[in-house]
């Protein structure tokens, strides 16, 4: 009986409800690894009534047997002293309690006695807390303990027929996580699971073959683990079963603000929010009610401040380090665009497409039956949403004037409207340390009304602003790849002309550098730090403008303070710019050219239209996704070669200079949907399911015997049936009202329970090849509301078995 590994010896383990089931599996694992156990078990049937030794006495006998060391114990754990006693006098000491002990009384929430509640409590949570502060004492003396709590999936997700158990299952957490606060300095560690294995509390809503499979041996390892003197867990919750163990966590979303300084909350402000509140992008996850709380400062703080946005509020130009918490997840601004059909055809222009090319029309002509938005026409409302929050980060201290536009990602979730008006939302997805710099991402969802139609990610990186000690990546970034190490499959020249980035930045980007000689001659002169303290100035001009303050007082900021190193430029020019001119301003200064530049967003207008021709047939409803990385900046009249690999749906691209070899944007790649594609909203795909003959024969019979199925089964169920992977047909058994009903459709009131699952799964359940438990196991049956009304849905399947 000696296993290596963790050691229980000379430790004494006390485990109640040891006599069958989960704990035996336990106090045989911890017998087994040299420690001393208390088996405790009251003997009693699963709902708790009667009592017995020979269930303790049972598992003694079987440890014994093996060589190892044990004491029955046969009280209720409402008798917590007796129960620590016995390992005193046995043993001398306690050290590891698994509070186990459990039963039944499954009831549906209204007709539960109080009886019921009562005794599911006193067992299961009462129990659990008389004893713990039995041992507790002894633990923290000999400053060593672990303890075990025994929660359910049924407490942390709720379960119908189960509201006594289910609240007294996720009161054992609450107990759990304050024992694992006060017992920390003791040594003593408090952890829950959620198991699930087959036992006799199982047995009756498992079927056999799946009691035999999720054995109780495959959750005991987790407690033994937890409990060893090594293991620092503490104050965990883990679901195990079926030899799979995971841990859970809370996730709180970010929230929102619903009042104004000096105003009162009101329950439309709530209202209005909700989707805010709710949104679990960006979600936080607090470990501690420290953590939990200091989002209500925060938010304190945030209302008190409002109103006093200052020219100062942001940090100086030189700045190093970042206080990222309370920036990711912001949102930054919403800017409404408003356009006509003018501006998706001066986009395609900006991009290169000609009328020489007779398949562009359709994107430069109102008037054809076609008529199209080139998908990568999707950055330009999103980058004034960007651009304008950016600026007005509160708490931001990295140094506008150091951005580099560095990456793009673009995802459409349908074609962008020809004309209308689109508004977009700005969040700072995650900020990164590289070091050298700091990356911000800054997610953009653009909507047609409430559609959301497309999702940008800026990255922008801040030179000198890394090394304040935070991550370096974020599951969040959208990452570029690397194309094949083949020959391209197809490769396509543009050359761009020397008006290029003149007509580009019509399409929003006013930034006069593109195309101002006097701006090249700046470049030419101006030390790189004097441009940038030009930006910064543009970052102060944009705090005004949103102050309304733009006219009277930018130009005296600006010039006076920033430009006067830069003669001879016509200042006038300046004053509209947005911030992303900065950014594209910054690129050839940092870069040490001294040429205007195309604006990346243009390279990367020619390389998207160049994939959606040569892999996608010019079709804008298989344009998915693009993701770019400005490499180097290109000259207007550069050709532009773009290189393109197929692999799957993904076509990986890069851009180079044709002239000079360089590579402009790299690790490029655009998903395409492959040709044959159906259309995301299809009409539903009804031809040819098994199932409607079922569903129809089903319908017959109800016709018949409807009034007497309706009186045994009194439930509307749903059917979901799903064909490779989507719904593709919606029926409604409804044996609830009137003499009964089926027809195709969701129901018409709503459903008790609603099943979802393949149309074969469905027919191998109505041939019973499978029964509904096993599929409901393995994942193939999904039952959302009443899960135990499916026990009376089978009687009416079986029926149909010979069809
Ligand atoms: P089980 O019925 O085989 O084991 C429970 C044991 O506790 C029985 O031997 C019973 O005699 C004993 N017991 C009942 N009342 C007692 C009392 N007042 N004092 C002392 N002993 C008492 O059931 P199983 O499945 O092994 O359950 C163990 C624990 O795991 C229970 O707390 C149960 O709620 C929990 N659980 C089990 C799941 C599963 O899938 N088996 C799922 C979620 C939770």
């Amino acid at each position: 009986m000696a296993a290596a590994g963790l050691r229980f010896d000379g430790r004494v383990v006390l485990v109640t409800g040891a006599g069958g089931g989960l704990g035996r599996a336990y106090a045989l694992a911890f017998a087994e690894r040299g420690a001393s156990v208390v088996v405790n078990d009251l003997g009693g049937d699963f709902k708790g009534y009667g009592k017995s030794s020979s269930a303790a006495d049972k598992v003694v006998d079987e440890i014994r047997a093996k060589g190892g060391k044990a004491v029955p114990n046969y009280d209720s754990v409402e008798d917590g002293e007796k129960l620590v006693k016995t390992a005193l006098e046995a043993f001398g000491r306690i050290d590891i309690v698994i509070n186990n002990a459990g039963i039944l009384r499954d009831r549906s929430f209204v007709r539960i006695s109080d009886e019921d509640w009562d005794i599911i409590h006193r067992i299961h949570l009462r129990g659990s807390f008389l004893v713990t502060r039995a041992a507790w004492n002894h633990m923290k003396n000999q400053k060593f303990g672990r303890i075990i709590m025994t929660s359910s999936a049924a407490g942390i997700y709720g379960n119908f027929g189960q509201a006594n158990y289910s609240a007294a299952k996720l009161g054992l957490l609450g107990l759990a996580n304050t024992i694992a606060i006060e017992g920390r300095k003791y040594n003593i560690h408090c952890n829950t699971i959620a198991p699930t294995a087959g036992s006799r509390l199982t047995q009756t809503v498992m079927p056999q073959d799946l009691v035999d499979a999720f054995k109780p041996e495959y959750v005991a390892p987790l407690v033994v683990w937890l409990c060893h003197e090594s293991c620092a867990e503490n104050g965990s919750l883990f679901e195990v079963g079926a030899g799979w163990i995971g841990k859970l966590r809370w996730e709180r979303s970010l929230g929102a603000i619903v009042r104004g300084k000096n105003q009162p909350m009101t329950p439309e402000a709530v209202r209005d929010k909700w989707e805010k509140v709710c949104d679990f992008d960006n979600a936080s996850k607090p470990r501690t009610i420290q953590e939990s709380i200091s989002v209500l400062s925060d938010a304190l703080s945030q209302i008190e401040s409002q109103g006093n946005v200052s020219m100062n509020a942001t940090r100086s130009v030189v700045s190093s380090s970042v206080d990222t918490t309370g920036i990711v997840g912001r949102e930054l601004a919403t800017n409404v665009y408003t356009y006509t059909h003018l501006e998706p055809i001066l986009y395609a222009l900006g991009v290169g497409m000609s009328t020489k090319d007779p398949d562009h029309l359709k994107f430069l002509f109102e008037g054809n039956e076609e008529f199209c938005c080139l998908p990568s026409f999707g950055v330009i409302p999103a980058q004034t949403s960007m651009f304008d929050g950016v600026p007005s980060l509160p708490g931001l201290n990295i140094d506008l004037a150091k951005m580099l536009h560095g990456e793009q990602y673009l995802e459409l979730y349908k074609p962008l409207p020809t004309s209308g008006q689109l508004t977009s939302v700005s969040t700072v997805a995650d900020i990164l340390d590289k070091g050298s710099g700091a990356v911000l991402l800054i997610d953009v969802n653009t909507y047609c009304g409430k559609e959301l139609v497309c999702y940008n990610q800026f990255s922008l990186f801040f030179v000198g602003a890394g090394g304040f000690g935070g991550k370096r990546t974020s599951e969040k970034a959208k990452l570029t790849a690397n194309p094949p190490k083949r020959p391209p499959d197809a490769v396509i020249s543009d050359v761009t002309t020397p008006d290029q980035a003149a007509l580009y930045r019509l399409s929003g980007d006013w930034n006069p550098l593109h195309l101002d000689p006097s701006f090249a001659a700046l470049g030419a002169v101006v030390p790189w730090e004097n441009i940038l303290c030009c930006v910064g100035a543009m970052r102060s001009c944009l705090e005004l403008k949103k102050n309304r303050l733009w006219h009277t007082r930018v130009a005296d900021e600006f010039w006076a303070k920033q430009l006067v190193s830069v003669p001879n430029l016509d200042r006038s020019v300046w004053i509209p710019w947005s911030v992303s001119s900065v950014i594209n301003y910054c690129l050839p200064a940092l870069s040490g050219f001294k040429k205007p530049i195309l604006h990346g967003l243009c390279t990367f207008g020619f390389a998207a239209r160049n994939v959606l021709k040569q892999f996608a047939d010019n079709d804008v409803n298989r344009f998915k996704a693009i993701k770019v990385r400005f490499a180097k900046p290109v000259y207007p009249g550069q050709t532009l070669q773009t290189e393109m690999w197929k692999e799957g749906n993904r076509i990986h691209f890069q851009t180079k200079v044709k002239e000079t070899g360089e590579v402009a944007i790299a690790g490029g790649y655009v998903d395409i949907v492959p040709a044959l594609a159906k259309p995301a909203q299809e009409p539903l795909m009804t031809e040819g399911l098994q199932s409607n003959l079922v569903f129809e024969e089903i319908g017959r019979r109800v016709k018949e015997m409807g009034n007497e199925l309706v009186k045994k089964v009194n439930a509307i169920f749903q059917w979901d049936i799903t064909k490779d992977g989507k719904t593709a047909m919606q029926w409604t058994i409804d044996l609830k009202n009137g003499s009964g009903a089926v027809y195709q459709g969701p129901a018409r009131s709503s459903a008790d329970t609603t099943f979802t699952l393949s149309d074969e799964d469905f027919m191998d359940v109505v041939q019973q090849k499978i029964n509904p438990q096993k599929a409901f196991f393995s994942g193939k049956l999904k039952v959302k509301g009443n899960i135990m009304l499916s026990q009376k849905l089978e009687m009416i399947l079986k029926y149909y078995a010979k069809l």
